[in-house]
């Protein structure tokens, strides 16, 4: 028996990246897949932005690992969206267990060039996409009898990071948002940890 037979996880920025590592091995440990990504263009980053191609490869890598995935293509900052695609994933395969609250953007850039628009599309994605994550997800875990959540921040969310001050600022918050919802989701036997990847 593998250790996430009868599992279920929904992981956001499954596209490519750690959030298709995540669906990939939690696949092998035995669970079915649900997840989204933006498969589009992201928001003043200067790298390439991930495709519709990369999330039906993510598809295509979580089945051969024996699993099936619900995967769509969904923002984070959409919670009605972000609840949807959940709910037809919880249908689906009969539930939740697992959360990865893992989408993100980076965009470096020195204190004094940071803008409006990037503060704000950055926070909006890596804080509030978060938000919207565990918000719709929560309660299917809460039905199941708990679960695990687990949100990416980063380095940049225990230590400093030079030139992304939006950025540091967003995954710090993180660190308290994980805090605030382990606080009262461990009730319903449900951890929340935050994880911090380095480059
Ligand atoms: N790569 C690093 O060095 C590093 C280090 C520490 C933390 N992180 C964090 O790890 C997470 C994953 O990073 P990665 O390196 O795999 O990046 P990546 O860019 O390869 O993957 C991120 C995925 O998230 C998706 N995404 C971005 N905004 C979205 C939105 N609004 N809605 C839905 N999907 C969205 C992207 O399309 C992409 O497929 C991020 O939260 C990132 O901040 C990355």
């Amino acid at each position: 028996m593998a250790r996430l037979d009868n599992k279920i996880a929904f992981i956001t920025g499954v596209a490519r990246g750690q959030g298709r590592a995540h669906a990939v091995r939690l696949a092998r440990e035995g669970a079915q897949i649900v997840g989204i990504d933006l498969a589009g263009p992201l928001p003043g980053v200067p790298y390439d932005s991930a495709t519709l191609e990369d999330l039906e490869e993510t598809k295509r890598l979580v089945e051969a690992e024996g699993a099936k995935a619900h995967l769509a293509q969904c923002d984070v900052r959409d919670l009605d969206g972000v609840k949807a695609v959940v709910e037809e994933g919880v249908a689906r395969f009969g539930g939740l267990d697992v959360v990865v609250a893992n989408a993100g953007i980076c965009i470096p850039q020195t204190w004094d060039e940071v803008t409006p628009t990037s503060f704000r599309d950055t926070l909006d994605i890596n804080v509030t996409g978060v938000w919207n994550t565990v918000t719709a997800t929560a309660p299917h875990l809460i039905t199941r009898g708990g679960g695990s959540i687990v949100i990416t921040s980063s380095l940049a969310g225990v230590k400093l990071q030079p030139f992304m001050v939006h950025y540091t600022t967003s995954k710090h918050a993180l660190v308290g948002m994980a805090r605030a919802f382990a606080a009262e989701l461990g009730q319903h036997d449900i951890r929340v940890n935050s994880i911090h990847p380095a480059p």
